[in-house]
């Protein structure tokens, strides 16, 4: 993935993206008013994915113009760059092959044949544990899982998992800790038997604070219950690229399943990482969320660029952040089971476009990665759809619909999806004061207090959004929309000018906490600013 194009004609297109905003009115309304086929012209199909992008303010130009720029900076080619494992991930020298973590049929390369024996390996203790054959220091099967992971080695398996509810398998329980916060552990580990628990140390560089020390204090846990030393291997496996140091904590070589230096953790879900999500959801499962995202890899490699929903998602968030000063862009998906995956895309986008400068180290003068929030439907509307709808602000919205029902209650998924349509409708058509002053008049109020409430109860509208429609929440279509927002996220970074592969900014923060960590029971650095001082004084003095 290169500049490509020089920073000039990036920041020209932008100017010129920015001028074609200024030159017209931008009435959603209208755009529907005069184009009654809207919807058809702008909507797009993929791996059983349906995109409405028809309620954006777009218009036949506006898109030319962006696909032409997609065009200037060779967005297929860096497509092509991203599947052909090329270095693409410039500041640490390495390919991005999360999508060889999914490949199908026969390995065709060495990174697929490490792939094919990785799941090879997790088939296999997956089957074991499901057996019962697997068993722990006082000969008992295992029946809970606790993964040991934070970030990317956490936030998708949790999520899947959950996703994926209706997939469980009887008789094992699935539990997820992250958090430093010895809460998190131990209220998870409390009402579990320590003799039925096994744990997955979930951990590409085996080095990050918070999963050692959980993985330390469940190390302790085991061996108070009464297992030896030597019979620990029994209740910890690792996932890791760091081998060394998973044996030194004490993990049997046969117990490691290997991560590679090619997959970001971010981007990792499809590896030994969703071992929480073969034992929940049973190794078939696994699969089948694989076979879904390497349908969207496939739908990503060889789409044209206007029919390309990664493509099309990406350039409608670049057009909201650089021309309509969208600092933030929201997810709702209307399906409980989703409801973590606000927090795993907040990772996956933000972790990877919250960059300062491009891929050759230049400042960037414009903006770059928005700010990804969001909670599932309808809840959010009892929440912060007030600020979607009266706030100041325009945020796009991505909606995400399920089509069939996520449960037998199938009048309750109607009002779902009723809701979910006629929050895009609401925010796309709003109230104008008229409307609002004529509804109060026919609710009895008198003309006077009519207009003193109607501004108040007026709605913008004219607020853009997309809406996805995933024909159900199985694993095959799950695993396409998480690729989708996987390839969106990189397109946009090849739209930015940037490397979305690394996250160089983390760091500072894990060598201070270990800084103020050193002063308990020490002295504070006299250089420190006066807050960080007083605040170690009273926190940990
Ligand atoms: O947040 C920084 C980060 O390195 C993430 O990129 C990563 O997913 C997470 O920490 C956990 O890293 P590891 O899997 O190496 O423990």
């Amino acid at each position: 993935m290169t500049t490509a194009t020089p920073a000039l004609s990036r920041s020209a297109a932008i100017a010129r993206l920015q001028s074609h905003r200024e030159q017209h009115k931008w009435s959603l309304r209208d755009l529907f008013a005069t184009a009654p086929h809207r919807a058809q012209q702008f909507s797009a199909e993929a791996a059983g994915i349906y995109l409405d992008y028809s309620k954006n303010h777009l218009r036949d130009d506006t898109l030319a113009m962006l696909l032409e720029f997609a065009g200037q900076i060779d967005l297929p080619a860096q497509i092509a760059a991203l599947f052909a494992g090329a270095n693409i991930n410039n500041t640490e020298h390495r390919p991005a092959l999360h999508t060889a973590l999914r490949f199908q049929g026969e390995p065709q390369s060495e990174h697929e044949q490490a792939v094919a024996d990785c799941r090879a390996q997790m088939r296999s203790f997956v089957e074991k544990v499901h057996s019962g054959e697997w068993r722990g220091f006082s000969g008992q099967p295992i029946e809970h899982i606790v993964n040991i992971g934070i970030g990317g080695s956490d936030l998708g398996p949790r999520m899947v998992v959950e996703a994926l509810h209706p997939w469980r398998v009887e008789g094992l329980s699935v539990h997820f800790v992250a958090n430093i916060d010895g809460a998190d552990l131990s209220d998870t580990i409390a009402q579990l038997p320590a003799e039925k628990t096994l744990f997955i140390v979930a951990s590409k560089s085996f080095s990050t604070l918070e999963t050692l020390q959980n993985a330390l204090s469940a190390r302790q846990w085991i061996l108070d219950a009464g297992c030896a030393e030597g019979e620990l291997e029994k209740h910890f496996v690792a996932v890791s690229s760091n081998i060394v140091a998973a044996r030194d904590f004490g993990i049997a070589a046969e117990n490691i399943f290997p991560m590679w230096d090619w997959v970001g953790g971010r981007y990792s879900l499809w590896s030994a990482i969703g071992l929480p999500i073969a034992l929940a959801c049973g190794f078939d499962a696994f699969e089948a969320l694989l076979a879904g995202a390497n349908e969207m890899d496939r739908h990503f490699a060889s789409a044209p660029l206007a029919e390309n929903l990664p493509v099309l998602q990406a350039l409608i968030q670049f057009w909201y952040r650089q021309c309509w000063g969208a600092s933030s862009q929201v997810t709702l998906p209307y399906a409980q089971r989703l409801a973590k995956f606000p927090a795993w895309l907040q990772q996956l986008d933000m972790e990877s476009l919250g960059k300062g400068v491009d891929r050759d180290g230049q400042p960037l003068d414009y903006p770059s990665g928005s700010v990804i929030w969001g909670t599932e439907g309808s809840n959010g509307q009892h929440s912060f759809h007030q600020l979607l709808h009266q706030g100041t602000d325009t945020i796009p919205a991505d909606f995400i619909a399920i089509r069939e029902p996520t449960s037998g209650l199938e009048e309750q998924h109607r009002w779902l999806l009723a809701c979910c349509i006629s929050q895009s409708q609401a925010l796309l058509r709003g109230k104008s004061q008229h409307e609002a002053r004529e509804e109060l008049e026919r609710q009895g109020h008198t003309h006077r207090e009519a207009h003193a409430l109607a501004p108040h109860k007026a709605v913008p509208g004219n607020r853009p959004s997309n809406t996805l429609i995933v024909d159900r929440l199985d694993p095959r279509h799950l695993g396409a929309l998480l690729a989708l927002y996987e390839h969106k996220v990189f397109a946009h970074g090849c739209l930015l000018g940037i490397n979305p592969f690394d996250q160089w900014g983390v760091e500072l923060g894990k060598l201070l906490g270990a800084q103020v960590h050193e002063t308990i029971g020490g002295t504070v650095p006299e250089d420190w600013d006066g807050s960080t001082r007083a605040l170690v004084e009273k926190l940990l003095g």
